[in-house]
């Protein structure tokens, strides 16, 4: 079995769980990792096996060639560090979400994948949490009868949070196509976060399967009470003609079907969740046939969709998929939206949502 090696960009909080998983995973190797703060790249190399390291990322990624370029930077960088991977001649770009912070940059991103033909991979790992695979299994034995709705919700914010929630409810809802959207947004509070977003944005999905899809993310989304740790404040599920079931992210799932209630336990876990996502990379790479479930193009659409909904805000109406043009959407938000304070679902809001 073929080794693959790996570079990994950014040692922060992402990219040390993902080097991490390739590190204690045999079917990969850690050659080189990258960071521009020099001590986190020299207190994370002993515990990845002392790979060659760098400040530069394309001087680390010309050097090593890595059949895996993985990054793990904030969102600011995107298609800069695809280029670089592309260019280094990986096989496989693993980054992490949201794809970009513009649908004018993932268009770009895009672009640039599919002209290469190199494999992309997102991180949507919360599809590895047993709590979200007992959802789909339940949705997908048919048991919810003719499904009419999929839905997420999370009081983290959108370049945070709405990817996840998007790609799990498209995950529920059998890949259809989405068709259009149309939305609302409040708060500029967080336009300014390293994450820009709206504080507050909801709104509906058309799929092509007639299943509505409901979105809200951020000030104004529901609490979960069941769930004490507020960034695991998250709902997902589907509803049919014969029920519904819902994973809670920081607080098991439930489902009821014909045959009666169910649930069980589950919290989104770091641990548990990148091993196997970490292993279905070598899995796609050993044969095209093992589609990665993160894969970039099941995200993209995912991303296409939070985009279109940020339009359907900033300009009113409907917005059509998939998108035909790009547009900076947080530019936009920073033009027009009003300079109201966003309205909470719940005073513990306050301290992630200040004044
Ligand atoms: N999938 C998930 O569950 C999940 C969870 C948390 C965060 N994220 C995402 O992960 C990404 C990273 O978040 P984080 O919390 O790990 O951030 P972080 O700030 O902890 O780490 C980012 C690292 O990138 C480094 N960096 C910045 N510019 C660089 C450059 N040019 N070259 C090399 N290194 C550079 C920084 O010095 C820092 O160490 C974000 O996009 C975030 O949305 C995903």
């Amino acid at each position: 079995m073929q080794t693959y090696k790996v570079v990994v960009v950014g040692m922060g909080k992402r990219g040390m769980h993902h080097a991490t998983a390739f590190h204690a995973n045999s079917r990969f190797k850690v050659v080189g990792i990258c960071d521009i703060d020099k001590a986190r790249l020299e207190a994370a190399a002993p515990k990845l096996g002392n790979p060659q390291i760098s400040t530069d990322a394309l001087a680390l990624a010309k050097s090593v060639q890595p059949d895996i370029f993985c990054f793990c930077t904030l969102p600011n960088l995107r298609a800069d560090l695809v280029k670089i991977g592309i260019d280094s001649g990986a096989k496989l770009i693993a980054f992490e979400k949201p794809i970009a912070l513009t649908s004018a940059e993932g268009m770009k991103i895009k672009q640039m994948l599919d002209a290469a033909k190199v494999k992309a991979v997102i991180s949507h790992q919360h599809r590895y949490g047993e709590h979200y695979k007992k959802v789909h299994e339940i949705i997908a034995s048919g048991a919810l009868g003719r499904l009419n709705t999929v839905y997420g919700t999370a009081t983290g914010w959108m370049m945070h949070m709405l990817s996840h929630l998007i790609d799990y409810t498209l995950w529920y809802n059998k890949g259809a196509k989405a068709e259009w959207v149309m939305a609302q947004a409040a708060g500029r509070g967080k336009l300014a976060d390293l994450h820009p977003s709206p504080d507050y944005i909801a709104g509906f999905i058309h799929f092509s399967n007639g299943v509505r899809g409901i979105v809200d993310c951020g000030a104004g989304a529901p609490d979960v009470p069941e769930v004490p740790y507020w960034w695991r404040k998250c709902r997902i599920g589907a509803q049919g003609t014969d029920g519904f079931a819902e994973v809670m992210t920081g607080g098991g799932w439930r489902a009821v079907t014909k045959t009666g209630c169910l649930g069980g336990e589950g919290s989104m876990n770091y641990d548990l969740d990148m091993p196997p996502y970490i292993q279905d990379m070598a899995a796609w790479l050993d044969d095209d046939k093992n589609l990665h479930p993160c894969n970039f193009a099941t995200a993209y659409e995912g991303f296409e969709i939070m985009m279109a909904l940020c339009r359907s805000a900033i300009e009113g109406g409907q917005v059509a998929l998939p998108l035909t043009a790009g547009m900076d959407e947080i530019a936009a938000f920073k033009e027009k939206m009003p300079n109201r304070k966003v309205l909470f679902s719940m005073p513990e809001n306050a301290k992630e949502y200040p004044a």
